[in-house]
């Protein structure tokens, strides 16, 4: 595969100045051009895979509608569309076998280690046993997405001083992490509400995880080292989101009639509500439609769901009436927060579960960023001392 040649920084828009990339490198070669922090704005890639239209609330995978694909498909039908652009949903993903060396080092972590911390761990261990050369490929992106979940399900039972339990082939990838996890075999409509979880957090366009794959990629680095890097930048708590926050805010809320005076208090004491607002949507959440579809039609509800659905309405009224320039409406984490406490998983395994899901999505980007590579190298605005001499 060869890196395609350089272009200019933004061809379809003349008022942004282009960087010339035979120019040399000096500090004054930076002046005038546009410096955005955070990089919002920029557009440093271009995808196929996601597509986030934030002022109408769509998303759509390779084009397809996050509601339809939640409706009729499944996580490894989704994942296999990511991967080769085809829809199939016939495609089967079952759990992986953890190789001996993630599970001696699994064994090895401390028992009050962080999920994210020992997910992050096994992939980067899983990357030095296997052959993971250049270009990456789908098979890789295959064999790391049914890896993932045996060795956070492995993490989750060691320390709670449970042997881990051996993937069941027969098992397609989330029934067979729920098995890993308890030892049970979930029944269909437990399994069917995790897999609408696993579809909608699958893909979601430049986010920073994401875009950290697509950087580590674009050294020519491996598949492994891609999505262990964006597994670390997932475990922060301005990405990773915070379902668990979500549940906790319904339990301060204690009941329906509290709903209203808590949610303005809330508000009062310039509190942000939990599961409300997003960077990028200015309608409702598509993922919190369809999650809220699964929620309602899961058999074993968490038993706050009908306050929850008190809150959110009474919160989307004072927000409007608080903010009524700005559009807040609900977001994922929202219905996450239920689907995920509904199949028994505990609050401190839901953002490592976040990551398990966006296994699709990282290492689909990580296959299109090799298709056509360019190193991502960007500049900084030098605001230091320019030349100065060593103190005498
Ligand atoms: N509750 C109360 N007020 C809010 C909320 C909220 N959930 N969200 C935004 N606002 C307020 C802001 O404080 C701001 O008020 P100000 O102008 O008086 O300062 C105003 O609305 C506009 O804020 P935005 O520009 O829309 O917010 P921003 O883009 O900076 O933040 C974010 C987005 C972080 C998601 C924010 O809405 C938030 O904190 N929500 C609660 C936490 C949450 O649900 N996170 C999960 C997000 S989804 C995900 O990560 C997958």
């Amino acid at each position: 595969m060869t890196d395609k040649p350089a272009v200019p920084a933004h061809p379809a828009d003349p008022a942004i100045p282009t960087v010339d990339p035979a120019q040399p490198r000096t500090a004054h070669t930076f002046d005038g051009r546009p410096y955005s922090p955070g990089l919002e704005g920029v557009i440093a890639a271009e995808t196929e895979l996601g597509l986030v239209d934030g002022a109408n609330g769509r998303l759509m995978y390779r084009g397809y509608r996050i509601g339809d694909l939640v409706a009729h498909g499944t996580y490894a039908a989704v994942a296999n569309l990511l991967w080769t652009g085809t829809w199939d949903p016939r495609a089967r993903l079952a759990a992986g076998r953890i190789p001996s060396a993630v599970m001696a080092a699994l064994r090895a972590l401390p028992r009050t280690a962080k999920p994210m911390d020992a997910l992050r761990t096994a992939v980067s261990v899983w990357g030095a046993t296997q052959v993971l050369d250049w270009p990456p490929t789908e098979i890789q992106a295959r064999a790391l997405t049914e890896f993932s979940p045996s060795a956070l399900a492995a993490f989750a039972r060691l320390r709670q001083d449970l042997e881990p339990i051996d993937a069941d082939p027969t098992l397609d990838l989330v029934s067979g992490f729920l098995y890993q996890l308890t030892g049970e075999r979930p029944d269909k409509a437990t399994a069917r509400a995790l897999d609408a979880y696993f579809i909608v957090g699958a893909e979601h366009g430049l986010n920073a995880s994401t875009f950290t794959a697509r950087v580590i990629t674009s050294t020519r680095s491996d598949m492994a080292s891609a999505v262990a890097g964006a597994i670390g930048a997932m475990k922060g708590p301005l990405h990773g989101g915070a379902p668990s926050e979500v549940v906790e805010q319904i339990h301060k809320v204690g009941s329906p009639e509290h709903a209203e005076k808590w949610v303005r208090d809330a508000l009062a004491r310039g509190e942000r509500l939990m599961g409300f607002g997003h960077r990028v949507y200015r309608a409702y959440d598509p993922r919190a439609a369809a999650l809220r579809k699964v929620v309602e039609a899961m058999p074993t509800k968490p038993d706050w769901l009908e306050l929850a659905i008190k809150v959110e309405d009474v919160a989307l009224r004072v927000l409007e009436e608080k903010y009524p320039d700005r559009p807040l409406k609900t977001n994922v984490e929202f219905y996450a927060a239920a689907v995920l406490q509904g199949v028994g998983l505990t609050p401190d395994l839901f953002p490592a579960t976040f990551a398990l899901a966006r296994h699709a999505g990282w290492t689909a980007h990580v296959l299109e960023q090799a298709s056509a590579n360019r190193l991502i190298r960007p500049d900084a605005r030098f605001v230091g001392v320019e030349e100065r001499d060593l103190p005498k």
